[in-house]
C-alpha cells in the first residue's frame, strides 16, 4: 500500500512514518522543511526503498500532478503549523497552512477522483487534534466525538476550519475522509520550543523553565507512537466521515508534569529551584482531557505507553540525539523565538 504523508518530516509524522515502514506500506513524505520539521529527521530510512522524499507545499499548484504521478492508497496530512504561542503572535502562516493548504490536497484528490485518477479505495486521513475542541474545566467530562467545536486561540481555530471544511466534503461528495484528534505529543523529533522537550533541555542544561501563569493547566499527555498506531489503525479499518479521538490517560497540571521530568532527569534536585513563573498566555486553555472509548470500540485502540513509560523513554532518546537537540537550540531560529516570546 502507497503512503503519501504530507508534512512527513515533522515530529508526529516522522515517527509515523518509522512505523509505518516497519509495518511494510510504502511512504513517501512530502515536505516544505519549515522550521519545526528537517530532512535529518529520515535519516534513517533514507537508504529504505520503501521511502522517497519529495520537497514541496501543500498550498503548492504541483501538489494534484504529485499526487496523479504517485497514485497513492492514501494521504495522510500532517502538514500544519501548530504552536499556539507563534498562532498568538503571527497567525497568517496558520490560516494559509492548515487551512488553504488542506483544501488545496482535499479538492485535489477530489479531482483526480472525479477524473478516475485516483484507486477506488482511496483514504484520506486529516491528522487534527483535540484544541479544537476549546476548554474544559477540571470538573467536565472528556471531549468526545460528539462534542461541539469551540476553538480558543488562532492555530485551534485553523485547525477546526480543516476539519469542518474536511468533513463537509464528505457529507457533499461522499469524499472518502476521516478525521483524527489526538490529545498533546510527546516523544522523539518534537521540536524543542514545545513544553516537554524544552523542559528536558533546561533541566539538562541547568536553566530555569518558564511556566506560563500559575501552571495550574491540564493537558491529556499521549506518547507519540501510541499516536501513531491510532492513525494506522483509522487508516486500516476508521469509517469515512467519521472522527476519532486518541487520548492517552494521563491528564496532569502542568507543574506536575515538569515534577516528573525533572526527577526523571535529577532525582535529588529540588524541583522548585528549576521553576520561572512567566505572565500567561492569552486565551490559555484550562483543561484538555479525551474520552477514546469510541477509538477502543471501534478501531480495537488504546494507549500502551503510561507517562511515566513513555517519558522515560523520550528524556532517554534525546540525550542519545543530544547533537540533533543542539543544531536546534543553537539555531537562529530557535534564539528568535525564545527571545520574542518569554
Ligand atoms: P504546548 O507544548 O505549547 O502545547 P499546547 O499549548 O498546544 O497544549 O504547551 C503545553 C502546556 O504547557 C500549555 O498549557 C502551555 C504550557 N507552557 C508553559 O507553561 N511554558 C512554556 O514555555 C510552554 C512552551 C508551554
Amino acid at each position: 500500500m502507497k503512503l503519501l504523508v504530507t508534512g512527513g518530516n515533522g515530529f508526529i509524522a516522522t515517527n509515523f512514518v518509522k512505523l509505518a515502514l516497519n509495518q511494510k506500506y510504502e511512504v513517501t513524505s512530502l515536505d516544505n522543511l519549515s522550521y519545526a520539521s528537517s530532512i535529518d529527521n529520515h535519516k534513517l530510512f533514507q537508504n529504505n526503498n520503501m521511502f522517497k522524499f519529495i520537497k514541496d507545499d501543500i498550498r503548492s499548484e504541483e501538489i494534484h500532478k504529485i499526487i496523479k504521478t504517485g497514485n497513492y492508497d492514501a494521504v495522510i496530512n500532517f502538514a500544519a503549523e501548530t504552536h499556539v504561542d507563534r498562532s498568538i503572535k503571527d497567525d497568517s502562516s496558520f490560516m494559509s497552512t492548515n487551512i488553504n493548504g488542506t483544501h488545496n490536497l482535499i479538492s485535489a484528490c477530489r479531482k483526480l477522483i472525479v477524473s478516475g485518477d485516483l484507486l477506488d479505495n482511496f483514504k484520506f486521513i486529516q491528522i487534527s487534534t483535540d484544541e479544537v475542541y476549546g476548554s474544559l474545566t477540571p470538573k467536565d467530562n472528556p471531549f468526545t466525538e460528539m462534542s461541539l467545536l469551540k476553538p480558543s486561540n488562532p492555530y485551534s481555530a485553523s485547525k477546526a476550519s480543516a476539519d469542518v471544511i474536511a468533513l463537509s466534503y464528505y457529507t457533499t461528495h461522499k469524499f472518502p475522509i476521516i478525521v483524527t484528534r489526538c490529545s498533546n505529543n510527546y516523544g522523539p523529533y518534537q521540536y524543542p520550543e514545545k513544553l516537554i522537550p524544552l523542559s528536558i533541555n533546561k533541566v539538562n542544561t541547568h536553566s530555569k523553565i518558564p511556566i506560563y501563569g500559575n501552571g495550574q493547566q491540564i493537558r491529556d499527555w499521549i506518547y507519540v507512537d501510541d499516536h501513531c498506531r491510532g492513525i494506522l489503525k483509522t487508516l486500516e479499518s476508521g469509517r469515512l466521515g467519521e472522527v476519532y479521538n486518541f487520548g492517552g490517560n494521563s491528564e496532569m497540571t502542568n507543574v506536575d508534569c515538569l515534577k516528573s521530568i525533572i526527577k526523571s532527569i535529577d532525582p535529588v534536585i529540588n524541583t522548585e529551584e528549576l521553576f520561572e513563573y512567566v505572565p500567561d498566555r492569552p486565551g490559555h486553555d484550562v483543561r484538555y482531557a479525551i474520552d477514546s472509548s469510541k477509538s477502543l470500540k471501534e478501531l480495537g485502540w488504546e494507549p500502551q505507553e503510561t507517562f511515566s513509560s513513555g517519558i522515560s523513554k523520550t528524556i532517554s532518546w534525546y540525550e542519545e540525539n543530544i547533537d540533533w537537540l543542539r543544531t536546534r537550540v543553537n539555531s537562529s531560529e530557535y534564539k528568535n523565538w525564545m527571545v520574542k516570546n518569554y
